[in-house]
């Protein structure tokens, strides 16, 4: 069955095309072709037009990744780097001194007992994070690795991410990957198992180099996975792990451009080639700020209006499935800030992150990104894109201002802008008539505050899609903690003049501001929030993480089946 999905995202939706055609579900169970597309995908680029400061985003030549399942013995096996995770169990030794684990045993009475000295010399435990690579003359491998999968086998997609960073920094072209226990896993944890190995990979490979005047290309070519099974479910498993990570490298590169490149009009411009990459499925409608002020969206348009040089698109693209019934009609709602000044209540100070606000249309790419990936599922999708600027055509504290479905709301706090431009696009999304909204935004700081920087909030009036959101989480490995709609909290969003304000103050900022979004939303419409405002990015690498696209996209496959 399919489904119908509304991509929404209010504000700013930049998104490049998709690459390519992935059924990722239908009746007919029509499996993605896609290859795994690494680092770069020469099929999608962003074209965005050099603006302010003359940068153009340099395109970059795809390096595709092969992975192929084999079953073959590692020691058996020939190429630059033999990875092996391990747990703290497998890395336990009899007296002596020889590992119980039968994999790891082999393998190091093939090496002469190199496995064995490493791990006490490095005081290697097989701890997660932890890794050791050696060089191995004379063996069918050039190198020999072991990565820590910590106490629990949970970090598959670390073990990836791991033996990328280890073959760049050998200038690895192909790698194999194993578990030293892997003989116990069911089949379909086998199948999980190697998927979220070849993401890892895949993520771990790309690096976003496209505002560097000069960078290295990826060498990384293939990746086997051994002892994980072989076979057409597994293959079809990894190509559709390889389009969500498409989508996520998307997410990741609209959220790196810096907002001089990508403006609203660019981002509709992606938003437009992602549709007619699939125009069989895909159709984008881009609104401009003449046919929003016709369909009443004050709200946004008041956040948008400082920006004159770079104004308001309004982006939506709907997919319908070529064939077979509809069973579910699904949108998806992303904020899409270019950027984020604050407006008149500027941000000012340290650590209010004004330079970072680029990164305040995650919510928009991260819907784009999952458009990407899911291509052949009929998703509609809606973004309201704009920028957050001053200037004497903006507007003030304190004005009011109406917004798509009637309501009024006093704007005490311009730098409250995302819940404003959703406002109007989850009003629009309602009046597509669709059965449940996912919507994602960076929207407030107190969410950071709450869950700090790598676990998204979610508000949801509704125990059923709060279900379904999760359980999407336990696949695409995403942090998500639920948190109260306390309606009580409503009082501090009253006004004196219009139906509401649009900042309740400090004190549990994201759930007022959640309060405030459910304001636009229709009774009979389910619908859940995401306040991804701390996982947009990732401090430590000071790049994008592409959070959401894969929740997004397993979300929207229940959906679809
Ligand atoms: N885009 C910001 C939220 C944000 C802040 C995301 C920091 C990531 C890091 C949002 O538009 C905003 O400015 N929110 C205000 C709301 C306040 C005025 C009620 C905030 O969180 O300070
Ligand atoms: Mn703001
Ligand atoms: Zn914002």
């Amino acid at each position: 069955m399919g489904s119908v999905v509304v991509f929404a995202s209010s504000l700013l939706l930049t998104s490049s095309s998709l690459v390519s055609k992935s059924s990722l579900i239908s009746k007919h169970k029509t499996l993605l072709h896609f290859s795994l597309i690494s680092p770069r995908n020469n099929n999608r680029r962003l074209t965005m037009s050099a603006t302010l400061g003359l940068t153009k985003a340099a395109t970059i030549d795809a390096t595709k990744i092969a992975f192929t399942a084999k079953e073959i013995d590692l020691v058996e096996w020939k190429g630059d780097i033999l990875a092996v995770g391990v747990t703290e169990k497998d890395m336990v030794k009899d007296q002596n001194s020889k590992f119980e684990n039968s994999i790891l045993r082999k393998l190091d009475t093939h090496l002469g007992g190199l496995l064995g000295e490493v791990s006490v010399e490095e005081d290697f435990t097989g701890k997660a994070g932890q890794s050791t690579i050696l060089r191995v003359p004379g063996f069918g491998s050039k190198r020999v690795g072991l990565i820590g999968l910590g106490k629990s086998p949970a970090g598959y997609k670390s073990l990836g991410e791991a033996v990328a960073a280890a073959a760049k920094s050998a200038q690895a072209s192909n790698v194999a990957i194993a578990l030293a226990s892997s003989e116990g896993l069911s089949s379909e944890n086998k199948l999980s198992t190697a998927t979220a190995i070849a993401s890892g990979a895949v993520l771990g490979t790309h690096d976003d180099n496209r505002f560097k005047s000069e960078s290295k290309k990826a060498l990384l070519k293939s990746v086997d996975i051994l002892g994980l099974g072989a076979g057409p479910e597994l293959e079809q498993k990894l190509k559709f792990a390889g389009d969500v990570c498409s989508g996520v490298i998307l997410g990741k590169e609209l959220v790196n451009a810096p907002a001089n490149v990508l403006t609203p009009g660019v981002l509709a411009e992606e938003a437009s080639k992602i549709a007619s990459t699939h125009s069989d499925v895909i159709t984008a409608k881009i609104l401009d700020v003449e046919q929003c002020k016709e369909l009443k969206m004050g709200s946004y348009l008041a956040v948008a209006a400082a920006a004159t040089e770079n104004p308001a698109h309004f982006i939506h693209l709907c997919y319908k499935p070529a064939s077979g019934p509809i069973n579910s009609k699904l949108a998806l709602v992303g904020k899409g800030l270019t950027f984020d000044s604050g407006g008149y209540n500027i941000k000012t100070g340290p650590g209010c992150s004004i330079e970072l606000m680029k990164f305040d249309m995650g919510g928009s790419a991260a819907v784009l990104g999952a458009a990407k990936a899911i291509g052949q599922i009929k998703p509609l999708g809606v973004e309201a894109t704009c920028e957050n600027m001053i200037s004497g055509t903006g507007m003030r504290p304190g004005d009011i201002v109406t917004a798509s479905n009637g309501k009024t709301i006093e704007v005490n706090n311009t730098d409250a802008e995302g819940r404003l431009t959703l406002a109007d696009a989850l009003v629009y999304a309602c009046n597509q008539g669709v059965e449940k909204i996912v919507d994602l935004a960076t929207l407030t700081g107190a969410c950071v505050v709450a869950l700090g920087p790598s676990i998204a909030g979610v508000f949801t009036p509704s125990d059923e899609l709060a279900k379904e959101v999760f359980a999407a989480s336990e696949i695409s490995g995403e942090k998500f903690w639920r948190m109260p709609m306390e309606e009580s909290y409503w009082d501090s969003m009253k006004s004196g003049v219009a139906d509401m304000v649009n900042t309740g103050g400090r004190q549990g900022g994201s759930i007022t501001a959640a309060l405030f979004l459910k304001q636009f939303v229709a009774e009979n419409v389910q619908w859940l929030h995401i306040d991804m405002a701390g996982p947009v990015w990732n401090e430590k690498k000071r790049t994008a993480t592409g959070f959401g696209v894969a929740t997004l996209v397993e979300w929207v496959l229940k959906n679809s089946s």
